[in-house]
């Protein structure tokens, strides 16, 4: 596994791959999540690189940017035997002084996620769209844990003539059914017992529409009974949404996303199920 950190650096190991790249980008402190994205990247693709960035313009002025989990080495050893090329760049690489260029998806970006955190998805999007310029991927990966993060890449790929494939992986669970993320390491033992709540409340909903409810309210209200059911739970948003545009459904009558974002404590936690 090559690493690198300049751009010049990056370009010449890229160019020193033949055949089909895969890129899996992430902000390190690795779990099971990114490594079943890595291990589908070296099943479809020649070569794996992936990026390590903790990304500053991603994260609100009163978010977690300094206290993000990071753990290099370990991120190295995990992936290894997996990855052909490492980059990890600096902020001062990736936003040198005088930086002032941004890419901005609408519409998508304002529901959900984007109503909570603004300027996220503009900092992703900015990134990740430098990312693939610099990696130059024939594929890219993401998770469907992060459902709208997903679909706003997808939407920029398309407008933005990027010519690569965005392959979304389904989201890897711990065995009780917590989504697996790198925030999980904030919660204490009596939070991470509580964090389940987010997928029962997703199975529920999910039970429910099984059962032929229609009604995304009702859905939408179950979930809330669900959630309201645990102490220590406070809901930032629940949701039942069209799965393309993300605007909230009255009628669930094609492919919907159930999703929401959920503080333990401090910690926010985001968890969806796709319906039909
Ligand atoms: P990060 O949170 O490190 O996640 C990197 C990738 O791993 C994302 O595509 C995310 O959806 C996926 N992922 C995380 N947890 C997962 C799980 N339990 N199951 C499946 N996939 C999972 O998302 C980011 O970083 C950043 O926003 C980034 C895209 C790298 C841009 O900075």
């Amino acid at each position: 596994m090559r690493r690198v950190s300049t751009l010049d650096e990056l370009h010449s190991a890229r160019l020193s791959l033949d055949g089909t790249v895969g890129l899996v980008p992430t902000m390190g402190f690795l779990h099971e999540g990114h490594l079943s994205l890595i291990r589908r990247a070296r099943d479809e693709c020649d070569h794996v690189v992936v990026s390590i960035f903790v990304n500053p313009t991603q994260f609100g002025k009163n978010e977690d940017l300094s206290k993000y989990p990071r753990d290099l080495e370990r991120d190295l050893n995990l992936i290894e035997p997996l990855t052909n090329l490492v980059w990890m760049p600096t902020a001062e690489i990736m936003y040198p002084k005088g930086y002032q260029t941004w890419v901005e998806v609408e519409a998508i970006t304002s529901p959900l996620k984007g109503s909570m955190r603004p300027g996220h998805f503009k900092g992703v999007t900015t990134v990740v769209a430098k990312l693939f310029n610099g990696v130059q991927p024939h594929k890219a990966y993401f998770g469907q844990k992060d459902a709208q993060q997903a679909a706003v890449i997808r939407q920029m790929v398309r407008d933005l003539n990027f010519p690569l494939e965005v392959v979304v992986c389904p989201i890897v669970r711990e065995p009780d059914g917590l989504a697996m993320s790198s925030r999980n390491v904030y919660l204490d033992p009596e939070q991470r017992k509580a964090a389940i709540v987010l997928f029962r409340s997703l199975n529920t909903a999910k039970d429910l529409f099984e059962s032929g409810e229609r009604d995304a309210e009702k859905i939408r209200e179950k979930m809330k009974e669900v959630l309201a059911g645990e102490p220590l739970a406070e809901v930032q948003y629940v949701s039942c949404a069209d799965y393309d545009s993300l605007e909230e459904l009255n009628t669930i009558e094609a492919k919907a996303l159930l999703s929401m974002a959920v503080f333990i404590g401090k910690t926010r936690l985001i968890d969806n199920f796709v319906l039909g």
